[in-house]
């Protein structure tokens, strides 16, 4: 990766990876965009940014040329909640995305990164230690996008020789920007709650498992899989990836480890309480492991810990 547009950058994955691939690969190699373009953020004011919709693929071709860019990593989507409630938009931006950014890498021989999500596994789909290779019958337009962007991103692979890759990513947890319509927000909230009113009310049930990341760990992982040398990957486009497989009681616990009159009660949202229940506990990440060497940082309790003090200082500036 030597020039990198990253579309989507103003979301929460985009944020912290905007940040560290400036920092590793120069700020004048990074060429942040999105659709919106807020003034104070950093990921508009430290470095390159450009306005881009994604679902317009001559606007992509303008900055591969404008910028001479030699990878995509594509993360402009509509997230599981969001894209329940907008299944049209979903699609449209989802695949029509997709398809124009994958098309725009074919042309110019780009690199290209995109996340799949755990919720590209469906009811069906074993729950514990889902394998890489496993039945997916996802059941929300989230889903349906998901496993269809693996399957495109594989054919480009294979039909065109486009350098695709990807990750499932499951539940992201950061402090830098706020979740953007997930099933999993609750477990950013959380922290924030437990900081401001020493109190939380969960949308999702107690005991419902799923799997989790810390962002720096999810990072990490792009820049490591987009560096990994291409004949030691055997599937590309769709690696499982998490580090912890957790329910609202675990957050509950270890964050009274710190704040110990903190109460966590529950009002479960039947929508993202199904879209949570048809997803996996706990995915099998061995293919991530031995193919290009994911290996997560962050256990629950650093995590935690990381949070409760990064989220402390933003509250009180
Ligand atoms: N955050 C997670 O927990 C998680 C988990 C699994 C997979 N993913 C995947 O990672 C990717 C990025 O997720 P995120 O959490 O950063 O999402 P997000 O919702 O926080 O950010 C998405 C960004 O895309 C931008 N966008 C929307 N429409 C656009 C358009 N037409 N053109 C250009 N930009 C547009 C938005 O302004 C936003 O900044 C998505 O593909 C998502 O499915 C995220």
């Amino acid at each position: 990766m030597k020039k990198i547009l990253i579309t989507g950058a103003l979301g929460q994955i985009g944020t912290a990876l905007t940040a560290r691939l400036r920092e590793t690969y120069g700020t004048d190699n990074v060429i942040a965009s999105d659709i919106q373009k807020p003034e104070h953020s950093s990921v508009v004011t430290d470095g390159i940014f450009e306005n881009l919709d994604v679902t317009n693929q001559s606007l992509i071709e303008e900055l591969v040329q404008k910028y001479e860019v030699d990878t995509i990593i594509h993360l402009a989507a509509l997230l599981s909640a969001v894209a329940e409630a907008k299944p049209q938009l979903a699609w449209e931006l989802n695949m029509g995305g997709l398809n124009n950014a994958l098309e725009v890498a074919r042309t110019y021989g780009l690199k290209f990164f995109t996340p799949s999500s755990i919720g590209a596994f469906g009811p069906e789909t074993p729950k514990d230690k889902t394998p890489q290779v496993t039945l997916q019958r996802p059941t929300t337009m989230y889903g349906v996008t998901k496993v269809s962007g693996e399957l495109l991103c594989d054919y480009y692979y294979q039909k065109f020789g486009v350098d695709t890759r990807g990750v499932r990513f499951p539940g992201l947890i950061s402090y830098e920007a706020l979740p953007g319509g997930g099933t999993t927000d609750y477990a950013v909230d959380i922290y924030y709650e437990a900081l401001k009113s020493g109190a939380y009310t969960s949308f999702i049930d107690k005991g419902t498992y799923m799997d989790m990341m810390y962002m720096p760990d999810a990072v990490e992982a792009i820049v490591q899989l987009m560096e990994a040398p291409a004949e030691q990957l055997v599937h590309r486009n769709a690696f499982n990836v998490s580090a912890m497989s957790v329910c609202p009681e675990d957050f509950e616990k270890a964050i009274q480890a710190h704040l110990p009159e903190f109460n966590l009660s529950f009002e479960v949202d039947s929508v993202r309480q199904t879209i949570a229940e048809s997803w996996p506990n706990a995915i099998d990440t061995t293919a991530a492991q031995t193919e290009w060497g994911f290996s997560p940082n962050y256990t629950l309790e650093k995590m935690t810990a990381d949070m409760l003090e990064k989220l402390n200082v933003k509250i009180t500036e």
